[in-house]
C-alpha cells in the first residue's frame, strides 16, 4: 500500500508538477498540484521565445460545487515580462471536477489539460492534512536548509523543564522592552502564553500556526517566539528562542520575518506587496530604467540619514528620502519633512536599489531582489532566514556598513551594464525559486520538524495557556470524511 502510494505520488509529481512539456512551453509550479493547499495557488508558464503576449494563450481554471454549480474561483495572470507568466488562483469554495487548462491560441496546442475529480479545498478548510514529509515533497520544497541546521546545531537537546523557568524569569524582568510568547502544539492544537507589554505581533505566529495545522500534522512542540525585532538569545543565556531576525552575535533560531510570513499567507488578499505580486507589477524594462540608485523609507537608523546626506551631494547618482520621522524627529527639518511614499513597484523605475538596515535587517530585501533592478546591500550583523544562500557579487553588490564605497560602486556598475544586469537577474532568479509562499511555509515546517526532534521534555499544555483558535468566518467546507479517514490511516 505504502509503496504504491509513493509510486503514485512520484508519477503524480512528475506529471502534474511540471506539467506537460512541449517544444516551446513549460508549465510548472505547486498550483498544478491540487493536494497542496495554499492561500492562493500558483503556477508558471514559460515560453521559449523572446516575445509572447498574454493574448496569445488562454488559461481556464474552473470547477463545480458539490451540487453542480460553477465554482467560485478568482484567477489572475501576472506578466513577468520575460516571456514568462505567473498564474495565481484562489478557491472560494470546495470544488469538484476542477480543470486547469493552458492553451496556445495560435496553434490550439494544449500545454496543460489537467482534470481533478476533487474535492479540492480552499485554504480555510481543515480537511486535507498530510505528513510534513509528504507536504514538502508534494510542494517541491527543500528538505535540507543550511540556516536551520546551523541554528539548531547550538542545541544538542532542548529540555523545557530546565530552561522554562529561566526564560520566564528573564522575560518577565524585561517585560517593558521584550515581548515573547511561549507556544505549545499538542495533537495539532495550538496553545500559548505571552510575556511583555506589547504582544500584538503574536497574531502573525497565531495565523501561521493555524494555517500550517490545517495543512499538515504538526509534531508536538513547545517553543518561545520573540515578537520583537532584536534577537535576544545571547551566547551567555543560550535560550532556544525563535526570532524573525538573526545576528552575528546572537544564537536565536531564525524564522522567515513576520512580513514575508504574513504576505505568504495573504498572497492574493489585502496585502498588495507579496512575492507573487512583485513579479507582475514592474513597468520599466532594464533599458528604460533611470540610472540612479533609489531608496525611500523610515528614519529607523542613522545609516539611512547618512544615505540621504550622500544623495544630496551626489544627486546625479542617488535619489534617497525619508518618508516618516520617528526615531530622529528633531532632524526632521534638516532632512525635509517626510516625503510622500511612492508605490513599492515604482521603486523599480530605477536601475539600482539600496538595502539599508533599519533597527535590524531591512525586511524589504526579499522584495528588492525579486525585482529586476540591481540591489546594493549594506554590510550588516543582522540577517533574515535566507541571506546565507546569497553570494555577494553574484546576487547583489555588497557595500560597506558606513556606505563609504557606495558612490564608487554605483559608478562602476554604470560602466559595466552587462555585469549589473547579470547580477540583478541572478538575484531575481534566486528570489523566484526560493522565496515563494510555499518555500516560506516549507521553511517553517522543516524547522518545526527538526526542532521537535531535539525536544526531550514531554510536551504538555501548561497552566494558564490560552487556546489559539481560528476566529475568521468559517466556510462551509463539507469535508469529505472518507478522505480524512484515509489520510489519518496513512499517517499511522
Ligand atoms: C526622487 O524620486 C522621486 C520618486 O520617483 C521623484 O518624485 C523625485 O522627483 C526624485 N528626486 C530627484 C531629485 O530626482
Ligand atoms: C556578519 O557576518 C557575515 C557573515 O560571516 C559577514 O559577512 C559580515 O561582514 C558580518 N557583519 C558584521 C557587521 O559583523
Amino acid at each position: 500500500m505504502i509503496v504504491n502510494g509513493i509510486l503514485l505520488t512520484l508519477l503524480f509529481v512528475i506529471f502534474e508538477f511540471y506539467g506537460l512539456l512541449s517544444a516551446n512551453t513549460i508549465v510548472w509550479g505547486p498550483g498544478l498540484n491540487p493536494k497542496i493547499v495554499l492561500p492562493a495557488r500558483y503556477f508558471y508558464i514559460k515560453y521559449n521565445q523572446d516575445e509572447l503576449n498574454i493574448e496569445d494563450f488562454n488559461v481556464i481554471i474552473s470547477g463545480k460545487t458539490k451540487i453542480g454549480n460553477k465554482c467560485r474561483i478568482w484567477t489572475n495572470i501576472l506578466d513577468r515580462k520575460d516571456a514568462s507568466f505567473l498564474v495565481r488562483y484562489k478557491l472560494y469554495e470546495v470544488c469538484y471536477d476542477l480543470i486547469i487548462l493552458v492553451e496556445d491560441l495560435k496553434t490550439h496546442k494544449k500545454h496543460v489539460n489537467n482534470f481533478y475529480q476533487g474535492p479540492v479545498y480552499p485554504d480555510e478548510c481543515d480537511c486535507s492534512k498530510m505528513s510534513i514529509d509528504t507536504w514538502l515533497s508534494e510542494a517541491g520544497c527543500k528538505t535540507d536548509i543550511k540556516q536551520i541546521n546551523s541554528d539548531l546545531s547550538h542545541f544538542k537537546k532542548i529540555d523545557f523543564n530546565n530552561v522554562l523557568s529561566k526564560m520566564v524569569k528573564f522575560f518577565s524582568q524585561h517585560s517593558h522592552s521584550m515581548s515573547t510568547c511561549q507556544y505549545v502544539v499538542k495533537n495539532n492544537l495550538i496553545f500559548r502564553k505571552c510575556y511583555g507589554e506589547y504582544t500584538g505581533f503574536k497574531m502573525f505566529m497565531d495565523n501561521l500556526l493555524l494555517s500550517l495545522s490545517r495543512k499538515v500534522y504538526l509534531p508536538d512542540l513547545e517553543f518561545f517566539v520573540n515578537l520583537g525585532d532584536w534577537p535576544l538569545s545571547s551566547p551567555k543565556n543560550r535560550f532556544p528562542l525563535f526570532s524573525w531576525c538573526g545576528s552575528n552575535y546572537t544564537m536565536d533560531i531564525v524564522m522567515p520575518t513576520y512580513d514575508i510570513t504574513e504576505s505568504s499567507l495573504e498572497n492574493m488578499g489585502r496585502v498588495s506587496l507579496d512575492m507573487l505580486s512583485i513579479q507582475g507589477n514592474i513597468e520599466k524594462p532594464w533599458s528604460q530604467k533611470i540610472e540612479k540608485a533609489f531608496w525611500m523609507g523610515r528614519d529607523s537608523s542613522k545609516h539611512r540619514l547618512n544615505l540621504v546626506d550622500l544623495s544630496k551631494s551626489h544627486s546625479d547618482l542617488i535619489n534617497a528620502s525619508i518618508t516618516n520621522f520617528f526615531f530622529y524627529k528633531e532632524l526632521k527639518e534638516k532632512y525635509g519633512s517626510g516625503k510622500k511614499p511612492i508605490s513599492f513597484f515604482k521603486f523599480f523605475d530605477y536601475k539600482y536599489q539600496l538595502n539599508i538596515d533599519g533597527t535590524v535587517a531591512a525586511y524589504r530585501f526579499p522584495y528588492l531582489i525579486a525585482g529586476d533592478s540591481l540591489v546594493f546591500k549594506q554590510d550588516s550583523e543582522y540577517y533574515e532566514h535566507f541571506y546565507n544562500e546569497l553570494t555577494p557579487w553574484v546576487h547583489y553588490i555588497p557595500i560597506k556598513r558606513n556606505l563609504g564605497n557606495l558612490v564608487d560602486l554605483i559608478k562602476a556598475m554604470i560602466n559595466d551594464d552587462e555585469k549589473a544586469k547579470t547580477i540583478s537577474l541572478n538575484g531575481q532568479k534566486y528570489a523566484r525559486e526560493n522565496l515563494a509562499p510555499h518555500d516560506i511555509l516549507g521553511y517553517y515546517l522543516l524547522l518545526f520538524q527538526k526542532y521537535s526532534k531535539l525536544l526531550i521534555s514531554t510536551v504538555e499544555v501548561r497552566d494558564d495557556m490560552e487556546a489559539v483558535i481560528n476566529t475568521k468566518t468559517q466556510l462551509d467546507c463539507e469535508c469529505d470524511n472518507e478522505n480524512i479517514r484515509d489520510n489519518s490511516k496513512m499517517e499511522l
